[in-house]
């Protein structure tokens, strides 16, 4: 795992493997951000000169390496672009994303020393957090080192006040979001809802939380039907786990629900093949609560969070639920199920009616729930609709902020009679395709009880990234969310 530490040396006389800095674009070629000080005219003042030769302009990410001869103890400098230099503060999002750049372009080199702008504890988080979340490599299951190792240590040249609690603060989130990546990485194979559940047991306990976990029976005794019902055609069992944190200054309770797939075939509505090799990143909901629960505790937030991970393996089997079953759920309403593969839907309706005895202040259930997600935002972009248009701009505000792409998204009243059912409650599919996600959204509004404020978050694209790496972001899980829920909680801490 990498590791992360401030450092207030010089720039010029820093012992180490790689020395980032930051350039600007502008009209007159690359322009050095601040942090890189001295730097130039170490080089013999060839810095700009040799940039241009390199037809280096100075654009976000943009990365070029190249030696110092023995003009100063590292032996090489890595320029990452940063694009326009800002009016004012820099974006923490414009350091993340370089930080997290420059840390991939330099996989098998030891360590790292980061002189980029820094004035204040802010940037140094943001620096900090771009390198380790940039850092980030899955090699378990690769026998033969195929992969360079990550940088082992980065180190931020700052002389901020209060920069070492920034660093750790970024470690700590890093942690939890490469977590949440290893998780949604991890093959279905070794990564069943049981097993899922022990893994919350083992580090939510390391972080002192109390949790609690409800087995196949205890479910199906308790009534939770729609766990149950999506998790019966599997030889591996669905479980409901609870994790929760306290804090005894706390004044406000918010509860997460996520969607907690661990692999989703479709169940007997088969996916096709093309759609379900990477539906292991479906239990990246469930992941990502977890994930910011336990960065709350590490962090000590004064507000309680509860954490609720709905697991389940969505198989097609003798056992497997039937389109056109009726579920009878936990909130008491039944359920037909038109259509096997719209089970994430029948498990976060489970957890979001138990969430509700809680008695929190909000509930935002997290979900890679549709594909028209993907079709109405792309990859990078979650859809957060909700019964209250306040948290939704909350939450989408936050995500921003974070650097995770969000974006309100409406619940149309007409929508809901498309899922009528002739002879349950309701329905778990519109027949009708178009609007689908926002017709998940309205599904799940159906379960919320009066007066709770909640929000759904749909981020089937943002959990996995099929292309290649950009920015702080792997290839593979991402962890999405993670980060947002964590912000979610600090706001209510205050
Ligand atoms: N897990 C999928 C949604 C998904 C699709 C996530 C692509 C990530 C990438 C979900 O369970 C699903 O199958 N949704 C269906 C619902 C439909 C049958 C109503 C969909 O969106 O196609
Ligand atoms: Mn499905
Ligand atoms: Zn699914």
């Amino acid at each position: 795992m990498t590791t992360v530490r401030v450092n207030a040396s010089a720039t010029v006389s820093i012992e180490t493997s790689a020395l980032v800095i930051g350039i600007h674009a502008s009209p007159d070629g690359p322009q050095t951000a601040p942090g890189a000080d001295g730097l130039d005219q170490a080089l013999g003042g060839q810095l700009a000169a040799t940039l241009i030769a390199m037809g280096f302009t100075g654009k976000a990410e943009e990365i070029a390496k190249f030696p110092t001869f023995g003009a100063l103890p590292a032996p090489i400098v890595v320029a990452v672009g940063l694009g326009d230099a800002p009016e004012g503060d820099y974006k923490a999002e414009t350091l993340r994303r370089a930080a997290g750049a420059a840390v991939r372009s330099l996989a098998g080199t030891p360590d790292a020393t980061f002189a980029l702008p820094a004035p204040s504890a802010t940037e140094v988080e943001a620096i900090a957090l771009g390198a380790l979340l940039g850092a980030y490599g899955f090699s378990k299951y690769q026998t033969n080192g195929q992969r360079k190792a990550p940088v082992g240590e980065v180190v931020v040249l700052t002389e901020a006040e209060g920069a070492e609690g920034a660093a750790q603060r970024a470690a700590t989130l890093a942690e939890a979001v490469n977590l949440v990546r290893d998780l949604v990485n991890t093959p279905p194979s070794d990564l069943w809802p049981a097993r899922l559940a022990e893994i919350a047991e083992e580090t939510a306990g390391k972080a002192g939380l109390s949790v609690d976990i409800l087995d196949e029976i205890a479910l199906k005794d308790a009534g939770y039907g729609g766990i149950v019902g999506v998790g019966q055609g599997s030889a591996n069992p669905p479980r409901l786990v609870r994790v929760a944190y306290a804090h005894p200054e706390a004044g406000k309770t918010i509860a997460y629900v996520g969607k907690g797939i661990t692999f989703d075939s479709g169940g007997l509505s088969l996916k096709p093949a093309a759609s379900m090799d990477w539906m292991k990143s479906d239990m990246g909901g469930a992941a990502a609560v977890l994930g910011a629960v336990l960065a709350v505790a590490r962090l000590g937030l004064k507000v309680n969070v509860i954490g609720y991970l709905c697991l389940a393996e969505n198989m097609p089997s003798g056992t497997a639920q039937r389109p056109s079953d009726v579920l009878h759920t936990y909130s008491g309403k039944t359920v037909e199920v038109l259509d096997t593969d719209a089970e994430g839907r029948l498990v976060l309706i489970d957890g979001i009616a138990r969430a509700a005895e809680d008695a929190p202040d909000l509930i935002i259930d997290v979900a890679t729930l549709t594909g028209g997600q993907i079709i109405a935002l792309g990859w990078r972009t979650c859809a957060v609709m909700s019964n209250d248009d306040d948290l939704r701009e909350e939450i989408v505000e936050v995500a921003q902020a974070q650097g995770e792409g969000a974006w309100g998204m409406p619940l149309p009243e007409e929508l809901r009679k498309g899922l009528d059912s002739p002879i349950a409650d309701i329905a778990n599919l519109n027949p009708e395709r178009w609007g689908g996600m926002l017709a998940a959204g309205i599904f799940l509004r159906e379960f919320v009880p009066d007066g709770v404020r909640w929000a759904h978050v749909d981020m089937a694209g943002p959990a996995f990234n099929k292309g290649e790496p950009h920015g702080y972001t792997p290839k593979g899980g991402t962890g999405a969310l993670t980060r947002t829920l964590f912000g979610i909680a600090e706001r209510y801490a205050r």
